[in-house]
């Protein structure tokens, strides 16, 4: 039994999350926490919402809400649907909360200490009739580079280049619109990134382990050259700088988010702190084993800018292990959008079909190695092609037809024969195959031999026809009627249940655990291959279908309300 510490990207606090953002990191994480608890590891799965930086309070803004009101309210909608979507994490806590608070001051402490922080005069946008400095999103003017009208003080969305405001043409505050901006003088704190750039290049080439994507990135960054960061900001919403005269600033928001991760494990030790151990599994923990999740934006985050904070701290902070690392879910090969209300949002998800029914898709349909386009046929193809198709439809035949022969007990008498104890093998082999994949966390892969398993059953009563022999007078096998014969086929398919539902459980809980239910098994522990461990006469129900199927009418409904190819177009 291992120690696994597993976190997924912290999701921005501004609305609800689409898809795609649960594609890229929350909803692999999951399975993958899932998974490794039912192979008896111990798992903390931490995740938080992330609050502070402009866009939570221009947010915050147009809701006409406080700030505070506005991130409390919207934590608890994205808890709710997280929940809702079967996210198992232990804690989902807020990056503004007094942990992080502590956490980040405690880190920026360190740092200073060991010379990694100066402060330093720049050159910032003031707009004297809202009488403050302008940070990045509050600035709006015409991109340099492409001559976009409405580009940000952080980023272009034109042409995507990232701006710093006084690059700006014809710059505007974007809250009231005033255009007497002056550049002004204000004092920042630098973190010294380019004093620690050998440091994280030997720690980032030591690490074998990774995946080539993070690993590139991180090069990269590093290739480029790595920058000193202003990681203040003159914001009145976010965590207070404690230094004499900048107490007005507050801490970049990047800066504070990924030590979120270790203020929400801090949040949740803080709620039975006689059992539970936050520096457990931070603080001088190599027999931890940490691994993230997130969105290929989000790397050079990751792989670079939280390790600086964590090396230059000099104190045994727990580095990431593992990162898996995920392209984009497109909605019809564009961007979901929320401004033009194009593509699936967690909360129309739900409201259209159960959490499994999308757990399935995303993951089966997860962008792995490239992007991946989301469309209503290819997700109607997944439900009623795996989930109706083969899980539903095995557990479904085998339990109705035995019940209707044999009524709801596992039958007794018969002799399985060579064509079982080959089935045991082809279903240890991939099994052992479903659980290799899970263990690479190569999820596309996951579910390509988890159909693979579930075809096995199918495969198997079409082989022995068990509906067939029970007219039989013998059986082609052993000594035995077609009725004793059909006893063990279905005995041998009821034994199958747990297995094909047990290997599916982590991203398909609540069916699975239906399944499971339904032949008496319970709890989430990975299932072991005995065809014959659920002895005669056990009783069992006939659940209701797993799965409903999805109609063309429906995919047809779907694709007029949340738009089609046309409407991305
Ligand atoms: O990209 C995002 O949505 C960020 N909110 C992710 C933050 S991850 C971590 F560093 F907090
Ligand atoms: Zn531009």
């Amino acid at each position: 039994m291992a120690r696994h510490l597993i976190t997924s990207a912290l999701p921005y606090i501004n609305g609800v999350k689409h898809l795609g953002n649960l594609v890229g990191s929350m909803l692999p994480a999951d399975v993958y926490a899932r998974y490794l608890r039912s192979r008896g590891h111990e798992v903390l799965a931490i995740c938080a919402t992330d609050e502070h930086g402009t866009p939570a309070e221009l947010a915050a803004m147009e809701a006409g809400q406080s700030v505070e009101e506005y991130c409390a309210e919207q934590h608890e909608i994205q808890k709710d649907l997280g929940e809702r979507f079967g996210l198992s994490w232990d804690h989902f806590g807020r990056t503004s909360r007094p942990q992080n608070h502590e956490l980040t001051n405690h880190l920026a402490d360190a740092l200073d200490r060991n010379g990694y922080l100066e402060e330093r005069a720049i050159q910032q946008v003031y707009s004297p009739s809202e009488g403050r400095f302008l940070p990045d999103r509050y600035v709006t003017g015409t991109c340099p580079h492409c001559g976009f009208e409405r580009a940000r003080g952080d980023q272009c969305e034109n042409c995507g280049r990232l701006l710093d405001p006084t690059d700006l043409i014809d710059p505007r505050s974007t809250v009231t619109g005033a255009t007497d901006l002056e550049v002004r003088e204000s004092r920042s704190v630098f973190l010294l990134q380019s004093k620690l750039a050998d440091e994280v290049r030997t720690w980032i080439e030591s690490q074998d382990q990774w995946p080539n994507l993070p690993r590139s990135i991180a090069l990269k960054w590093l290739d480029e050259g790595l920058k000193d960061r202003d990681i203040t900001r003159d914001l009145a919403w976010g965590i207070p700088v404690r230094r004499p005269g900048l107490e007005h600033k507050v801490w970049y928001v990047w800066f504070d988010a990924p030590i979120g991760y270790i203020g929400a494990t801090k949040e949740w030790s803080d709620l039975d702190p006689d059992i539970r151990d936050w520096r457990s599994w931070w603080w001088d923990s190599p027999e931890v084993t940490y691994t993230e999740f997130m969105g290929k934006d989000n790397v050079a985050f990751h792989t670079v800018s939280f390790p600086v904070t964590l090396i230059g701290s000099g104190e045994p902070w727990h580095k990431v292990d593992f990162l898996k690392a995920f392209n984009w879910l497109t909605y019809y090969g564009g961007k979901f959008s929320t401004s033009q209300g194009i593509g699936v949002f967690m909360d129309d998800a739900l409201e259209l079909l159960p959490a499994d029914y999308w757990r399935w898709y995303l993951i089966a349909n997860a962008p792995e190695s490239d992007d991946a386009s989301f469309t209503w046929p290819l997700f109607a193809q997944a439900v009623n092609g795996d989930l109706v198709g083969r899980l539903g439809n095995f557990v479904n035949r085998t339990l109705s037809l035995t019940a209707k022969r044999f009524g709801e007990a596992v039958p007794e008498g018969g002799q399985p024969g060579d064509v079982e104890a080959q089935l045991a093998a082809d279903v240890q082999t991939k099994l052992d195959e479903v659980a290799g994949h899970f263990e690479a966390m190569e999820f596309r892969k996951v579910t390509r031999a988890i159909r693979e398993l579930w075809s096995l059953g199918d495969a198997y009563l079409e082989r022995r026809e068990p509906w067939r022999l029970i007219k039989a007078e013998a059986a082609p096998w052993g000594d035995q009627t077609g009725q004793e014969a059909a006893a063990a086929v279905l005995r041998t398919a009821i034994n199958l249940i747990p297995v094909l539902a047990g290997a599916a459980a982590s991203i398909i809980p609540t069916a699975a655990g239906t399944a499971r239910a339904a032949v008496g098994v319970e709890g989430t522990t990975w299932p072991t291959v005995d065809l014959t461990a659920l002895e005669p006469g056990r009783p069992f129900t006939v659940p209701p279908l797993l799965f409903r199927r999805i109609e063309d009418e429906e995919v047809e409904a779907w694709t007029a309300r949340f738009g089609g190819p046309a409407d991305v177009a």
